[in-house]
């Protein structure tokens, strides 16, 4: 049996958690790899809207098991927030949702740091979403992160108290105006520990070997897109963990051997929310109606994502980095309407026109090279079939195949589960 990945290959917010959910029924258990809370995945089903920060997006199929990896970053009080919605709608989650204890638990100082790595950094800021991400990784990298497993243990307050004052000494040193009330977060977070303690906490590298010994099939599910990745993505306007498909080695102990299909996920067009380079980018009205139509604000923080044409130079770096052997396109429902579509197939860097992204992506010194398509006109939102397809549709996925060498076997036509056309 093979680890089946799945990840974003844009800036996040492909639609993973929408992909992942349609795709459970194939999978016995599904399994987060990286990230944290920062991450939004929204589901839409049976004329309801669930929005997952940490969970596994399999949680609503009955029977699929739920793994949160090691490679992820876990608050407890927005872990709580989530299993709340999942009791309102009858999820025994208990029974299918295991944590591994390798994972690493986001402490109160942990955002409070963020916001003030932000706040110092001014204009040059990330537009973190500002849920203690940066910080948790380097307390990881550090050696000095508080862990799931910590929490068996009978110290582990002890060790909680240590890490939050070192953090509060980092705070007086970033000498930031920060307001917040430490009595009321601790308070807030012990509570929500309780409740995270009352889960399954498992060695989850060892339960996936076994898994898989057993032949039961896995889905990796990824957070944000390889283009935030710590190493390839747009540095420093990146996040801090390998989004890429080595992330879901090294975030759930998986060998290398084991991954099977990588399913790469991309919207027909692009968008970003935060900070940093973005080619593609469009100011005009052709991006307000991309936002407008698409409903694109962010799933977590609510702040407007950037739009812009499709960026085909970027979406091969990262079909490659990631070895894609599939794609999906999302949201091609959200062009219907445009009578040209524009795909950046190459750059003006520094006076050349160049192919591959360069070393440092600032837009000042990249001009966007697009081909135009046909666009289609038709509502697609109602279709079920790959033959109902407009046939300027069909051509500008044909392109994209061309272009980045790898099929695209899935196109979603709307937000819901339905809405899912196979190829
Ligand atoms: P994720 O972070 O990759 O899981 O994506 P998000 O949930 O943050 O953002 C994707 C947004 O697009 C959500 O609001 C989805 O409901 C919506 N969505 C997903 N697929 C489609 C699609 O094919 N068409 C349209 N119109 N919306 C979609
Ligand atoms: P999903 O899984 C889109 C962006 C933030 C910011 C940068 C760093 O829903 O696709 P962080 O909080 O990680 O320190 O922020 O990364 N970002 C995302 N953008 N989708 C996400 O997740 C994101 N997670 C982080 O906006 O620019
Ligand atoms: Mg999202």
């Amino acid at each position: 049996m093979k680890v089946d990945l799945l990840l974003g290959l844009q800036w996040g917010d492909e639609g993973k958690g929408k992909i992942v959910d349609v795709l459970t029924k194939n999978y016995a258990i599904i399994a987060r790899f990286q990230g944290g809370p920062n991450a939004g995945h929204t589901l839409i089903f049976e004329n309801q809207k669930h929005v997952l920060h940490t969970i596994p997006s399999g949680i609503f199929h009955k029977g699929a098991k739920n793994v949160v990896g090691n490679g992820v970053v876990i608050d407890p009080v927005i872990l709580k927030r989530e299993l709340a919605n999942l009791e309102n709608h009858n999820i025994d989650y208990r029974k299918v949702l295991y944590i591994s204890r390798k994972a690493h638990l986001i402490l109160p100082t942990h955002r409070l740091l963020d916001a003030a790595s932000e706040a110092l950094k001014g204009k040059l800021k990330i537009g973190s979403t500002l849920k203690g991400i940066g910080p948790t990784y380097m307390d990881k990298t550090g050696r000095n992160g508080l862990r799931i497993g910590d929490l068996e243990l009978d110290n582990w307050k002890d060790k909680f108290n240590a890490l939050t004052n070192k953090h509060l000494n980092l705070l007086n040193f970033y000498n930031i105006d920060l307001q917040y009330d430490l009595e009321e977060l601790k308070n807030e977070f012990f509570e929500a520990v309780t409740l995270l303690k009352s889960l399954t906490f498992i060695d989850s590298e060892t339960y996936l070997y076994e898994a898989l010994k057993d032949k039961q099939s896995i889905l990796a599910e990824g957070a944000q897109g390889s283009m935030l990745d710590i190493d390839f993505g747009t540095y420093p306007f990146v996040t801090s963990s390998t989004t890429t498909a080595a992330g879901a080695c090294t975030g759930l102990g998986i060998s290398p051997h084991t991954i099977g299909d990588v399913y790469g996920i991309f919207k027909a067009y692009v968008t970003r929310v935060g900070s940093g380079p973005f080619p593609t980018e469009l100011f005009d009205n052709d991006g307000k109606t991309m936002g407008k139509v698409g409903c694109e604000f962010g799933a977590t923080t609510g702040r407007p994502r950037r739009c812009g044409w499709l960026d085909l130079v970027a979406l091969k770096y990262a079909v490659r980095i990631n070895g894609a052997t599939q794609l999906t396109m999302m949201k091609a429902d959200v062009l219907s309407g445009f009578k040209t579509i524009k795909a950046c197939t190459s750059y003006m860097y520094k006076g050349k026109e160049i192919s591959n992204l360069p070393y440092s992506i600032n837009d000042a010194d990249i001009t966007p090279v697009y081909t135009e398509f046909k666009g289609w006109q038709a509502d697609l939102t109602k279709m079920t079939s790959a033959n109902e397809l407009p046939e300027n549709l069909l051509s500008y996925i044909k392109f994209i195949e061309h272009f980045v060498g790898v099929p695209v076997k899935i196109v979603s036509v709307g937000p819901d589960r339905k809405q899912t056309i196979v190829r």
